[in-house]
């Protein structure tokens, strides 16, 4: 049975071992620094086991050893922001956190994907891939099929259609600036243009960028995870079962899209080893404008990062 790890045992996290138990992917092995808690979900999921059909071994623990040779690591852990914390203090805490989980990686589970979810995404992404030193193929970040998600689900809402006929697709750093792409999302293959007005279109796109804000202020108290957890865990799979899906994923350009040394979402087909590559979409030129802007928001904030990382 293959494995995966995932660090953060918090909300994320624990969907994500959740969902992958469900579904019978691989055994799971939960890791966070709060005693006893990854043990406890570890078991509560277990325990879950006779009643869904499933049987894959869900296992928890505080010592990040425990990742050994894992297929594939979700990094979900990190701490939220604080009153009276401000941004850069959370990058840096943030940064601090995830590099220390991906020097673990390296040291014990050396041909792992890492599959990203800490935030802020696509810079926690370049934290984990310049720490881990794994190639670009093997470090991937996880926004885009959540943000993609958001924007079937409204479109679905908005169309009294089943969501599983509609189709849509995200690019683009995880932040205000990302890109929903109307032009290559559809309901069964008819084009969204086709099906909704322009002003329709552009509620929808701005209500999928605002989709994390919108969850946090229902919330008050966190920020969304069932969404994300099955996001994560839809990679996960896509990576130990060998699926060739492809997903929207943050990862590290080297020209492609005209971008290059910047973590940003772009379609690629995921399967065993990670990314095994990049699908070139040909953008118009206000989608293009737009993915620049979204990667130069990242590529600020790797600049950011990089006092922490030296
Ligand atoms: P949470 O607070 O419920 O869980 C975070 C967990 O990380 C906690 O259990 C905490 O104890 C653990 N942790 C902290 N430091 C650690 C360390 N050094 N080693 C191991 N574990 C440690 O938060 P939640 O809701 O699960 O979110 C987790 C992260 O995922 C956040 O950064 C959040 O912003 C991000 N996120 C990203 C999304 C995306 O689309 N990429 C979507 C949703 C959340
Ligand atoms: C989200 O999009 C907070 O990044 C998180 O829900």
């Amino acid at each position: 049975m293959p494995k995966v790890t995932i660090f953060g045992a918090g909300n994320v996290g624990a969907t994500c071992a959740h969902v992958l138990a469900q579904r019978d992917i691989a055994d799971v092995c939960l890791i966070d620094i709060v005693e006893g808690m990854p043990q406890g979900k570890a078991l509560d999921i277990r325990q879950a086991g006779p009643l869904q059909d499933f049987g894959v071994e869900v296992t928890g623990s505080n010592d990040y050893a425990a990742c050994k040779d894992s297929d594939v690591v979700v990094v979900t852990a990190g701490l939220a922001r604080k009153p009276g914390m401000d941004r850069m203090e959370l990058l840096g805490k943030n940064t601090n956190i995830v590099a220390g989980i991906a020097k673990a990686i390296r040291e014990n589970a050396p041909g792992a994907v890492i599959v990203m979810v800490t935030n802020p995404l696509d810079v926690m992404t370049y934290v984990a891939w310049k720490v881990s030193g794994f190639p670009r193929e093997r470090v991937v970040g996880m926004a885009g099929v959540l943000d993609s998600a958001r924007f079937r689900a409204f479109i679905a809402m908005e169309l009294g259609v089943s969501v599983v006929d509609v189709s849509a697709m995200v690019l683009g750093g995880h932040g205000d600036t990302m890109v929903p792409l109307p032009r290559f999302s559809t309901v069964n293959g008819v084009s969204i243009k086709e099906l909704m007005s322009p002003e329709a279109i552009q509620r929808l796109s701005d209500r999928t960028r605002k989709g994390g804000a919108e969850i946090v202020n229902l919330l008050k108290t966190g920020s969304a995870f069932y969404a994300p957890g099955t996001s994560s865990a839809q990679m996960a799979e896509a990576i130990v079962k060998d699926r060739n899906h492809v997903l929207p994923a943050s990862v590290w350009l080297q020209g492609e899209y005209g971008l290059r040394d910047v973590f940003c979402g772009v379609p690629v087909v995921l399967g065993k080893g990670g990314m095994k590559r990049i699908v070139d979409l040909r953008l118009d030129d206000a989608e293009k404008a737009m993915l620049v802007k979204s990667a130069d928001d990242v590529r600020k904030g790797q600049t950011e990062v990089a006092g922490f990382l030296s």
